[in-house]
């Protein structure tokens, strides 16, 4: 079912459009993730949700009401902000109680919710702790305590993990992710990291400039990329301007590669997983003739520049035994129709 609904959302910012003509649809339940670069514009679409900026054009609808111009305080949907924004002056106890007291909730109702949800996020023991006192991660808890304890229909969660160290973010990143489908609340994540919008989101909007280019499961926006855009942004790819003819895709004067379709588009796109690498040749379809310039291993994986003629493809390989090329060799790349996309920009 639908929880909330966004329509030919517009926003801009000393005439600057910010939002274009933003539609969107989420589903109850839903871990939905905002993707793309820094000032494409996914905090102000959060805030337009949140209620605490107004958009020129456009509707929120939640739960089938029409709340666009209802206050943030009216919304029934929680905020966690990127830097946390923990009152600083007072424990964490206080902290994660605010909401219940300003809602003139009793001293006893208050006690026991503040102390669930200290114990969903793992914070038992904290409560009266300054929240300077506090690691990134543990402040981070806290304000996701403190909305949650609002038992709110809709979470809004803006880069939580950004200002975290890497194992940290790793390790929040499964504990969100637990206490989101322990509790069944829909979630609104914004991130510009395509690894967190992968592996936490059930389906992700991808923006770019204030337009939202692509809708779709993590498996779909990186398999099937709606454009040039899409597929450089999330995961690695081989990106070659092109011709298309005669079912071939035509890179320069001396490579062309056969397509599965004659679709048309000026652009192909490899991921670099994609592309079989080996030292010797069975002259199959689309196989390349390189010379391996840079190898770079990160443990499980080896990464492969290959140069053909003018042309420079990044190979990823599993690193099992047997499976390394030197640097200077000679190389056969096959790069399978199936595999090739056809984008636009
Ligand atoms: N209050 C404001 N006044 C003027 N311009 C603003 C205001 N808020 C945001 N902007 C501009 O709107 C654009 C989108 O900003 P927004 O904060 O939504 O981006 P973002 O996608 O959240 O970026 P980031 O990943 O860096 O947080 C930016 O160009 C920003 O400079
Ligand atoms: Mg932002």
């Amino acid at each position: 079912m639908e929880l909330l609904s966004l329509k030919n959302i517009e926003k801009t910012y000393e005439q600057k459009c910010v939002l274009n003509k933003v539609n969107l649809s989420i589903k109850e339940g839903e871990f939905f993730t905002f993707l793309g670069p820094s000032g494409c514009g996914k905090t102000t679409l959060l805030r337009i949700i949140a209620g605490f900026v107004q958009a020129e054009k456009g509707t929120v609808t939640f739960e089938g009401n029409n709340m666009t111009n209802t206050p943030a305080e009216k919304r029934n949907v929680g905020m966690v902000f990127q830097n946390y924004a923990l009152f600083p002056f007072m424990n964490v106890f206080e902290n994660v109680a605010y909401g219940l007291k300003n809602k003139k909730d009793s001293k006893q109702t208050i006690l026991q919710q503040v102390t669930k949800y200290l114990k969903l996020v793992n914070l038992e023991g904290y409560e009266a702790r300054n929240v300077s006192e506090l690691s990134g991660g543990e402040q981070q808890r806290v304000a996701l305590a403190r909305s949650l304890v609002m038992q709110p229909k809709l979470l809004l969660l803006d880069e939580p993990l950004s200002n975290l160290d890497a194992r940290l973010r790793d390790k929040m990143r499964m504990e969100l992710k637990e206490i989101q489908s322990q509790l069944g609340i829909t979630t609104l994540f914004v991130t510009h990291d395509q690894t967190e919008a992968l592996t936490m989101s059930d389906r992700i909007a991808v923006f770019d400039q204030g337009n939202c280019v692509q809708v779709g499961t993590p498996y779909e926006i990186y398999t099937a990329p709606a454009n040039v855009f899409v597929a450089n942004f999330i995961g690695d790819t081989n990106l070659f301007k092109v011709q298309i003819e005669n079912n071939k895709a035509v890179l320069n004067s001396t490579v062309s590669l056969d397509l599965c379709k004659d679709s048309l588009g000026e652009y192909i796109s490899i991921r670099p997983q994609d592309i079989t690498i080996s030292d010797k040749t069975e002259g199959s379809l689309n196989t390349l003739s390189g010379i391996v310039k840079k190898v770079s291993m990160s443990g499980p994986l080896i990464e492969y520049i290959v140069t053909v003629e003018a042309l420079e493809l990044k190979v990823i390989k599993l690193n099992t035994i047997g499976a390394e090329y030197k640097r200077g060799q000679q190389v056969y790349l096959t790069l399978e129709p199936r595999c090739i996309k056809i984008l636009n920009e």
